[in-house]
């Protein structure tokens, strides 16, 4: 069981994680290395935090992100997981899957030779997950601190059919002002515009943000970068198994209807989201795994 006491007893060898309730009934874990330090709650396995030292925090969280057990945290990297948006055929279905919002396992935590920090995590499935997810699957979720941010989800099919996974690493990502900022390594890619109502377009060089953007980009090739002017620094964004890429940002009023954005908060933030998600979800053979894996990396201009 996730209780601090359990966890704090577990892991008081490693000196580099310290446990905390950030709200009743919301454990998360701080991991400290040489290069950054990074937060993640136990719910959803959810990175809520990582700010590379003498930096300013990489990835975004809400100034009112809220904390309580079964609703997903706004910032930080939300694991979609096993469908990206909404469920194929069941509307009553949580957008985006489950996996962000029940509990997860801390099942190892380990110092690398070079002081990078290694945590792993299974999700715990609970009566509705099952139900919503009715086939045999094991999950692994490793997440690297160190210089970069390391994440690497894989799946394996342990059930006597194939299903079909759609997924993302739905991260948001810390930026000085999102008019200014823009989205690199993606031109030539189609792409679905949600906003347009579901058109099939071309992207045509740098994605730049003047409202609402929702976009699934198809055939992307792992990798890209944030190009971010105000806080002088470009994000790097590398991927593995994954095939779409999610841009999205809500803008003034989608923000302020969602209610946990905070005061202009969506200025602050870009969501890149590296996904198997519409023409690209992943078929899986009894047997089979499927490894989805993304490392970030802040680089610092002049
Ligand atoms: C994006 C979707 O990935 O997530 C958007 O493309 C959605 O359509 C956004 O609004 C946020 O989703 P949620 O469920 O975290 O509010």
């Amino acid at each position: 069981m996730n209780t601090l006491e359990n966890l704090q007893r577990r892991f008081a060898s490693a000196d580099f994680l310290s446990f905390s309730a950030i709200a009743p009934g919301f454990i998360a874990v701080q991991v400290r290395t040489d290069f950054s330090a990074a937060t993640i709650a136990l719910q959803g396995a959810h990175i809520m935090t990582w700010q590379p030292n003498g930096q300013e925090p990489v990835i975004w969280l809400s100034p009112q992100a809220k904390f309580a057990p079964g609703k997903s945290i706004r910032g930080g990297v939300p694991l979609c997981w096993p469908w990206f948006g909404a469920h194929a055929t069941e509307a009553a279905y949580p957008g985006h899957g489950f996996a962000r919002t029940i509990a997860w396992e801390l099942m190892d935590a380990l110092k690398l030779p070079d002081g990078r920090v290694r945590l792993s995590f299974e999700p715990v499935m609970n009566n509705a997950a099952r139900a919503q997810w009715p086939h045999a699957s094991t999950v692994h979720y490793n997440i690297t601190v160190g210089q970069e941010l390391d994440v690497a989800l894989s799946t394996t099919n342990t059930d006597t059919t194939p299903f079909q996974l759609g997924q993302a690493l739905h991260t948001y990502f810390e930026i000085g002002d999102i008019r200014q900022a823009s989205v690199v390594g993606l031109a030539g890619c189609d792409f679905i515009d949600k906003v347009a109502g579901g058109a099939r377009l071309q992207q045509d060089g740098a994605i730049n943000f003047s409202g609402e953007t929702d976009r699934v980009y198809l055939g992307t090739t792992g990798c890209c970068e944030i190009r971010d002017p105000v806080l002088q620094r470009t994000i790097l964004i590398t991927s593995t198994g994954s095939r779409s890429t999610v841009v999205w940002t809500p803008w003034t009023e989608k923000a302020e209807k969602m209610g946990d954005f905070g005061p202009d908060g969506y200025l602050k933030m870009v969501c890149v989201e590296t996904a198997n998600a519409v023409d690209d979800v992943i078929t899986l053979a009894p047997g089979e795994t499927h490894c989805m894996a993304a490392q970030y990396r802040a680089i610092k201009h002049g």
